[in-house]
């Protein structure tokens, strides 16, 4: 299994292209179901979750090629299957999402229920409630959701009981079929939803207020193919600017949209590092004076995204003071903190509250990534720390970060993978 080994303690210095997003792209590879015309993206991150998700399209008969480049090319003009396996949807929740998109064009699915995950429950009851009030009976058997519409889905008013990004995607992905209008209220409006939003009007689907707590799908009886740019991913671009906040030095992001990271910036140069930015690119600067220490909570977008949180930490366990950190999204994704605390961080968790006490220095230490954006904050501790750092489990890395080793080798770091 592969490690990545860094000798810390060297300022970053250099330039990132930032990817497409993850987690945009994942939910934009189900469009593809929901047509008999080919669906290409571009500006597509190669990541293992985006082959997790073109390996489940293509075992219900999605031809899927990647093309030079960042493309990919996905035409399911003959869907051979409605089954998608527990074996493929546990690898990656997302991929539960191609339950409405089935339901939408083939009035039946069968998918298995993605299960919990290190981060917490994570249920689906939104997603289910949101798929009934469009007229599909639900029924739960053996660990799957078994699904049907017969005569098709109809547009609906619902009202979400709270925010959900997954929720509100994956009722986007029904509704842009069903007859009549579809109405979400209390929507998310993350990027990641204008996005999906942008792709489906590109083809011909009517939605409105993505971006807004009220959004408005009226549903088409088709959806036509189209080329289609994945936004860039802000969570890769709010890892990196953490990171060199967090090492020093000198890092320019480029392929960025400065504008999906508002809550972001400000914090930063909170804790002292100097941000200069324009619509596409955002330069970070820290000389070697101390860390100041920063409060944040986690929120729904426009607030602070739970998927920097991890990092975020890792930056305020070298601040000259005490650091309040409250996770208000997931109930267990605190399991960096051990970790960090192995490189000298101090630092306690109360419930969904962690009390950051920053230190001189972090040392290096052999550690353990245990989930995707934990594994980030490990490598941003790594970089700043005295001496080696190895962490171990770097799979969960290489679901969510395209070239993470290149990427800072190139500013600088003494950065490796290393294969065992
Ligand atoms: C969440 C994040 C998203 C992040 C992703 C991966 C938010 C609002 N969402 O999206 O930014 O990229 O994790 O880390 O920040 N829930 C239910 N029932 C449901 C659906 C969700 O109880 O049917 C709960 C979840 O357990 C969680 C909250 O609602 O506590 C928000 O979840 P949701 O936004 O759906 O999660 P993701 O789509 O995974």
């Amino acid at each position: 299994m592969d490690k990545i080994v860094i000798e810390g303690g060297v300022p970053l210095s250099g330039e990132i292209s930032i990817s497409g997003a993850k987690n945009s792209a994942i939910k934009l590879m189900a469009v593809c179901l929901l047509t008999d015309q080919p669906l290409e993206l571009t500006n597509m991150p190669r990541l293992r979750d985006t082959r997790f998700m073109g390996q489940l399209l293509a075992s219900l008969g999605t031809q899927v090629e990647e093309g030079p480049g960042s493309r990919m090319l996905l035409h399911a003009n003959d869907l051979t299957s409605t089954t998608a396996p527990y074996d493929l949807v546990r690898k990656m929740r997302a991929t539960f999402n191609v339950l409405g998109p089935l339901l939408a064009r083939c009035h039946k699915a069968k998918v298995s229920l993605p299960g919990g995950c290190a981060i917490g429950a994570r249920p689906v009851n939104l997603h289910l409630d949101a798929l009934q009030a469009l007229g599909a009976d639900i029924e739960l058997s053996e660990g799957y959701v078994i699904a049907s519409a017969k005569g098709g889905l109809k547009g609906a008013d619902i009202t979400f009981p709270f925010i959900s990004v997954g929720a509100t995607e994956h009722t986007m992905l029904a509704a842009v079929l069903a007859k009549g209008e579809t109405v979400l209220n209390n929507a998310a409006r993350e990027p990641e939803i204008i996005d999906l939003a942008n792709c489906l009007n590109a083809m011909g689907a009517k939605i409105t207020g993505a971006g807004r707590s009220e959004m408005r799908i009226e549903g088409v009886k088709s959806l036509k193919g189209v080329t289609y740019s994945v936004v860039p991913d802000r969570i890769e671009a709010g890892t990196y600017a953490l990171a060199a906040a967090t090492a020093g030095g000198k890092v320019r992001l480029v392929n960025v949209r400065s504008d999906h990271l508002g809550s972001l910036w400000p914090l930063i140069a909170q804790a002292g590092a100097k941000v200069t930015m324009d619509e596409n690119s955002v330069l970070i600067e820290r000389g070697s004076t101390r860390l100041k220490p920063v409060d944040m909570e986690t929120q729904a977008y426009p607030g602070f995204p739970t998927d920097l949180q991890a990092q975020f930490m890792a930056m305020c366990c070298l601040a000259d003071g005490v650091s309040i950190i409250r996770e208000n999204i997931f109930e267990n994704r605190f399991m960096h903190c051990p970790e960090l605390a192995r490189m000298g961080a101090d630092i306690t968790v109360h419930g969904r509250e962690a009390v950051v006490r920053g230190v001189e220095k972090l040392t290096g230490a052999p550690v353990m990534a245990t989930d995707l954006r934990a594994s980030a904050s490990l490598i941003a501790a790594g970089l700043a720390a005295q001496g080696t750092t190895e962490i171990a489990r770097v799979y969960h890395l290489d679901r969510g970060f395209e070239h993470i080793e290149v990427k800072l080798g190139n500013c600088g770091a003494r950065i490796k993978r290393v294969s065992e």
